[in-house]
C-alpha cells in the first residue's frame, strides 16, 4: 500500500504538534520562502534525485497559479473518482529543491511547513526525513541529524492527491504546492517543548515540561518574575480582560538555554448561560461573523502578511466581530492579530468530505450510518483525530478562538465523536462546533446548534423551540454571491430578538478568482476542468481586490455598534456593543431638507453596553420639495462606524393634475408639441419614439415597459422561473413581446390597451398605460397593469427609457450614492446626489443587474426631469438588460452608444437565494394591482 493511500499513516516522522510562539534569545529563525528549484510531472516520479532538468518556482506559491496545470474549481465534486483511500494512477507532481546554508550547527534543526497541498515528502542531503499530509496544518521534521554545517540540499516532493484529499473537499479552486511558509529553525538542545496557557478571567496558567524564567507583562509593566517548574498560575491583582470589543493582551515570556519563547494570552471566558445565550466574560455577546477562505486575487490560497492584515482592519471596519475559519486553520500570525484587534475566533479545523454526497449518480446525500463516509469509517479515525489534535494543540493557546470546529460537511459519525471526545478532554474552555452534528440531528454532540441557510421563519422557531437546550448559531447565513446579499438586517433583527439565537457568519469574505488578461475568471474558463461549478466561487462579501459593494456596506449597518429610533422628537440610540460605552464614539446629526443641511449637531452620548441613550431633536416641519430627514451617524478617528437615516414630517405640495393640451396625430403617431419641446408617440408601440426638448433629441430608442432584469447571482434560483433558461417553467420574461391592442387619443389624454407576455407564454400582466402632456411640455404617465393571478413575482416592472449618449451626468433624490434595493440599502441615505453613468457600474465578476437606486423622488437627467410624488426606483446604466443578461464576464460588455436608464414603479430586492432561502415574500414584487403615476417634464431652468 502507498503511504498515501493509507488513511492510517498520515505520517512520517513529523513531530507531535506544539503550542505555536516566536522564539528568541539564542534560537535563530531562517525563513525559506523565495525561490526554489521546481521540477513537475504529470505522474508521480520515484526518485526525485534523478532529476535533471529544473525550472524555477516561488514559495510559497500554488503550482496553478504559475503556470503548472490549469487551475480548477469544484464546490463539491472529487475532480477524480469517488473510490477512497484511492487516488489516481496518474498523480501529478511537484517536485521543490533548494540549498540552504548552515554556517554553525550548534542546536536542534527543525523545518517546519505551514502548508502543503496535498502532502509532501520531505528529504534532505538524499536522505528521506518524512512525510506529512493535511494541507492547512503545520508540520515539523527534526533534521538535526540529517544536515551538517555548509551547504545542504532540501528536497521537498509533492504530490496533487492522496488519501487526506477526500477530506479536503472544501468548496474552491483545488491549488496544490508549498502554498504557505517554510522556515528553518535552529534552537538549543533541551529547549522548550510544548507550552500551554489556557487563562479564564482570574488567572493565567501555564504548563510546560521542566524548568524555565518565566515573565508576565501587561502591558510594560512586569507582573512576573521567576523560575517556575512544569506548572504555575498567577493572578494579576486587577484583571484587564480580552474581549474583541477590547482586546487586551498579556505578554508571555520564558527562557531556556538561553532561548526566549514569548506569545500573548488574554483574560477571558467562554460560557453558555442559563438562557443559552453566548457569554464572554459573563456577557451575552452576539457573533456578528464571516466565514473566511485564504484567498488572494493573484496568488490563490497564498496570502501574505500584508493582505491577511489588510483583511483584519477591513472587517472591523465593517464591524465584523467574528471569523470562521472556513474550512481549515489559518497560518499563524492570523491568529496572532485575531488576538491583538479582537476577533472570536471558531477555528475549524482541515476537513469536508463533501464529494462523498455525489458519489454516485443523483447523490447519496448524508447518511452517517453509511460507512463509505470517512466519518463513520474506523479505517479513518486517525485522519479525523490526527487534523482535530494538530490544530488544538498549534492554537490552544490563543483567547480569540472560542470554538473549536470538527470541520464542514463531512456527514457526522463515530469519528466526529471521536474527534469531539479527545478535543473536550485535551481542551474544555471552549465550546465545540460540529457543522453536521446538528443537520443529522446529532446535537448532543456539539455545544452549539449550528445551522447553515436557514429561512428567518425557521430560526425563529429554534429560538423558540423548547427542544433546542443551545445557543442557535448559523454557521453560514446570507450568501453573499454578486449582487448581494440582500436580506442581512432581518437576520440581524431575529438574532437580536432572541436570547438564544447568538449570530452567524456571512458566506463568505472574498470572491475566489483566477485573474487572466486582467479578467477575473472562475470555474468552466480553464481547460481540461473535468468538473467544476462554474462562478459560485465569487461569492464574497467584498470583491477579490477587497473593494467593497453594496452587500458590504449592508453587513456594516446590520453589525454597527447602534440602533436608532425616532419617536416623536426624541431620538433614541441603542448601544450593541458588549464592552464598550458610547462615550468612546462621537454622534453626529443633522436635518437636511430637500438634500440640503439645515441644522447640524455632534454629542458625545454616555450609554453603557446594551443600553438606551436619548436626545431630543429640536424640529419643527418645515415645507419642502422632496423630503425632510434626519441622519445620524456614530464616528471614531474620524471614521463613520454607524449610520442611521429617519423620515422627518415635512409639509410637500402634492403634484397638480396635468391640464392636457390637445394632441395631434397621423396614421401612425400621436404629436405632442409647444414652446420647446415636440414630442412623438408611436401608436404600433404605444410608446414615445422622439422626445424632443430645447432642441435636443432625449430618446435614442423608444421607450418600453418592461418586467426583467438582468439576473443577479442571486436569482440564480429563480431565473428559471422568469426566464427562458428552462422553457418548460419560465414566464420567459426575457423573452417578452408587448402587444398594443389599442393606442389612441381619448380626450387630451393617449391611452394604450396593451400587455406583456413571454415567449410561448399567456400574458404576464395586461396594463392601460394613460399619457397626458400639458401646455409645458409635462408629460402625465399612468401605468395600471393587472398581473396575472398565477403569474410569478416579478423582477421589476416599469420602463427603460434609452436616452442619447450625452445623457451622461444626472441628479437624483433618491437612496445613494452607493445601488440600493428594497432589502439592501441601509448604508444609502436618501438625498441629493449627482452622478453619471459610468460610477453607477458595479464590476460583479459575472455581469448582472445593478445600479438601482430606491425612494427616488426626482431625477434630472439630459434635458428631462422625472419626478413622481410617490418612491420609485431609477437605474442609469451603459449596459442594456440583455448586453448584462448575456455576458459571463467583463471584458464581454459591450457598450451601445446609449445611456439606458429604468423608471421603475419597484424592482424585487436582492435576497441571498443562491444558496440561501426563497427571497422573503415582503421583498418581492408580487402585487397583483399596479398603479405607477410619475411625470416628465422638460428640466427647469
Ligand atoms: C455551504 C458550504 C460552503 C460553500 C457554500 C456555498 O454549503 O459549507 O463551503 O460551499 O455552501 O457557497
Ligand atoms: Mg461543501
Amino acid at each position: 500500500m502507498r503511504i498515501y493511500e493509507n488513511p492510517q499513516k498520515t505520517s512520517e516522522n513529523r513531530l507531535k504538534a506544539i503550542s505555536f510562539y516566536n522564539i528568541g534569545g539564542v534560537s535563530e529563525t531562517l525563513s525559506l520562502n523565495g525561490e526554489w528549484d521546481f521540477a513537475f510531472f504529470k505522474r508521480d516520479i520515484d526518485v526525485p534525485d534523478t532529476i535533471t532538468q529544473w525550472d524555477k518556482i516561488e514559495v510559497p506559491s500554488c503550482w496553478q497559479l504559475k503556470g503548472y496545470e490549469n487551475p480548477n474549481y469544484s464546490n463539491i465534486n472529487y475532480p477524480y473518482p469517488c473510490d477512497p483511500p484511492f487516488v489516481p494512477d496518474d498523480n501529478p507532481c511537484g517536485v521543490y529543491r533548494r540549498t540552504i546554508n548552515i554556517g554553525k550547527k550548534w542546536g536542534k534543526i527543525y523545518i517546519v511547513f505551514e502548508g502543503v497541498a496535498s502532502c509532501g515528502f520531505l528529504s534532505v542531503n538524499g536522505k528521506e526525513v518524512g512525510y506529512t499530509q493535511g494541507s492547512h496544518l503545520r508540520a515539523q521534521f527534526d533534521i538535526t541529524d540529517f544536515v551538517t554545517e555548509g551547504e545542504n540540499k532540501i528536497v521537498v516532493k509533492v504530490l496533487k492527491w492522496c488519501c487526506g484529499s477526500y477530506l479536503e473537499s472544501q468548496d474552491m479552486f483545488r491549488h496544490n504546492g508549498i502554498f504557505r511558509d517554510v522556515l528553518l529553525l535552529q534552537r538549543p538542545i533541551g529547549h522548550i517543548e510544548d507550552v500551554e496557557c489556557i487563562p479564564n478571567t482570574k488567572e493565567i496558567s501555564l504548563k510546560l515540561e521542566g524548568k524555565a524564567n518565566l515573565k508576565v507583562k501587561e502591558a510594560d509593566k512586569i507582573l512576573f518574575e521567576g523560575q517556575i517548574e512544569n506548572e504555575v498560575a498567577f493572578a494579576p491583582e486587577n484583571p484587564v480582560l480580552w474581549n474583541a470589543e477590547k482586546p487586551f493582551l498579556y505578554t508571555i515570556q520564558l527562557e531556556r538555554a538561553g532561548e526566549t519563547v514569548t506569545f500573548k494570552t488574554g483574560m477571558r471566558d467562554i460560557k453558555i448561560s442559563s438562557k443559552f445565550e453566548l457569554l464572554v466574560n459573563g456577557v451575552s455577546v452576539k457573533l456578528h461573523g464571516i466565514n473566511r477562505h485564504d484567498t488572494s486575487k493573484y496568488n490563490g490560497w497564498c496570502q501574505s502578511e500584508t493582505e491577511i492584515l489588510r483583511d483584519l482592519k477591513l472587517m472591523k471596519e465593517l464591524n465584523i466581530n467574528c471569523i470562521r475559519t472556513a474550512h481549515y486553520p489559518p497560518v499563524p500570525r492570523f491568529m496572532e492579530l485575531c488576538d491583538e484587534m479582537g476577533f472570536y475566533v471558531i477555528c475549524e479545523t482541515d476537513i469536508e468530505t463533501h464529494g462523498f454526497a455525489r458519489r454516485t449518480a443523483g447523490g447519496n446525500g448524508y447518511d452517517p450510518a453509511d460507512n463509505i463516509w470517512p466519518c463513520s469509517d474506523y479505517a479513518w479515525t486517525a485522519e479525523h483525530i490526527d487534523r482535530m489534535e494538530r490544530m488544538v494543540e498549534t492554537f490552544k493557546n490563543f483567547p480569540s478562538v472560542i470554538m473549536w470546529s470538527t470541520g464542514n460537511e463531512s456527514a457526522h459519525g463515530c469519528n466526529h465523536v471521536e474527534m469531539i471526545k479527545w478535543t473536550k478532554n485535551r481542551d474544555n474552555t471552549r465550546l465545540i462546533h460540529c457543522e453536521d452534528a446538528c443537520r443529522k440531528g446529532q446535537i448532543h454532540n456539539s455545544d452549539v446548534y449550528s445551522m447553515m441557510y436557514l429561512g428567518y421563519d425557521r430560526i425563529e422557531q429554534l429560538a423558540k423551540s423548547n427542544d433546542i437546550n443551545m445557543p442557535v448559531f448559523l454557521c453560514e447565513y446570507a450568501h453573499a454571491m454578486g449582487n448581494g446579499p440582500g436580506d442581512l438586517v432581518k437576520y440581524q433583527d431575529i438574532f437580536d430578538k432572541y436570547t438564544k439565537t447568538i449570530g452567524g457568519c456571512i458566506w463568505e469574505w472574498a470572491d475566489h478568482v483566477v485573474v487572466v488578461d486582467g479578467v477575473q475568471k472562475y470555474g468552466g474558463d480553464f481547460e481540461g476542468e473535468l468538473t467544476h461549478d462554474g462562478n459560485f466561487c465569487c461569492d464574497g462579501l467584498v470583491f477579490a481586490d477587497r473593494s467593497l459593494k453594496a452587500g458590504s456596506l449592508e453587513a456594516k449597518y446590520a453589525f454597527q455598534p447602534m440602533r436608532t429610533t425616532l419617536e416623536g422628537n426624541t431620538l433614541k440610540v441603542k448601544n450593541r456593543l458588549d464592552f464598550t460605552n458610547l462615550n468612546e464614539y462621537e454622534l453626529c446629526y443633522n436635518i437636511t431638507v430637500d438634500g440640503k443641511e439645515v441644522y447640524a449637531n455632534k454629542v458625545v452620548l454616555d450609554v453603557e453596553p446594551h443600553d438606551v441613550g436619548e436626545i431630543e431633536i429640536d424640529y419643527t416641519p418645515v415645507a419642502c420639495e422632496l423630503g425632510a430627514y434626519l441622519n445620524v451617524t456614530l464616528n471614531k478617528d474620524g471614521k463613520e462606524v454607524a449610520t442611521e437615516q429617519h423620515k422627518l414630517e415635512c409639509s410637500r405640495p402634492e403634484t397638480s393634475e396635468v391640464e392636457g393640451i390637445s394632441l395631434t396625430e397621423d396614421k401612425l403617431n400621436i404629436y405632442a408639441k409647444g414652446e420647446g419641446f415636440s414630442y412623438t408617440f408611436s401608436k404600433h408601440y404605444g410608446a414615445f419614439t422622439s422626445m424632443v426638448i430645447d432642441g435636443k433629441e432625449q430618446l435614442a430608442d423608444k421607450m418600453k415597459i418592461s418586467a426583467f432584469r438582468a439576473p443577479t447571482d442571486n436569482d440564480r434560483n429563480i431565473i428559471n422561473r422568469w426566464a427562458n433558461m428552462n422553457i418548460w417553467q419560465g414566464e420567459n420574461l426575457d423573452i417578452a413581446f408587448l402587444k398594443v391592442y389599442n393606442c389612441e387619443l381619448v380626450g387630451e389624454s393617449i391611452v394604450v390597451e396593451g400587455s406583456l407576455a413571454g415567449v410561448s407564454r399567456i400574458p404576464c400582466f395586461h396594463y392601460t398605460l394613460k399619457v397626458t402632456i400639458s401646455e409645458k411640455g409635462v408629460v402625465q404617465m399612468e401605468l395600471k397593469a393587472k398581473v396575472r393571478e398565477n403569474a410569478v413575482f416579478l423582477p421589476r416592472l416599469g420602463f427603460e427609457i434609452p436616452l442619447v449618449e450625452t445623457s451622461k451626468e444626472f441628479t437624483y433624490f433618491g437612496r445613494g450614492p452607493v445601488e440600493n434595493y428594497c432589502d439592501m440599502y441601509h448604508y444609502a441615505p436618501v438625498s441629493l446626489y449627482n452622478s453619471d453613468v459610468d460610477s453607477e457600474y458595479v464590476e460583479y465578476v459575472r455581469p448582472q443587474e445593478h445600479g438601482n437606486h430606491t425612494e427616488t423622488r426626482k431625477l434630472e437627467i439630459g434635458n428631462m426631469e422625472i419626478y413622481s410624488d410617490k418612491a420609485f426606483e431609477i437605474n442609469v446604466s451603459n449596459y442594456s438588460i440583455e448586453e448584462l443578461y448575456k455576458a459571463n464576464h467583463t471584458d464581454e460588455l459591450k457598450k451601445d452608444s446609449k445611456v439606458h436608464l429604468r423608471v421603475d414603479y419597484k424592482v424585487t430586492g436582492i435576497g441571498s437565494n443562491s444558496c440561501g432561502p426563497e427571497i422573503s415574500e415582503e421583498f418581492r414584487l408580487k402585487e397583483k394591482d399596479i398603479d405607477f403615476k410619475f411625470y416628465i417634464a422638460p428640466k427647469k431652468g
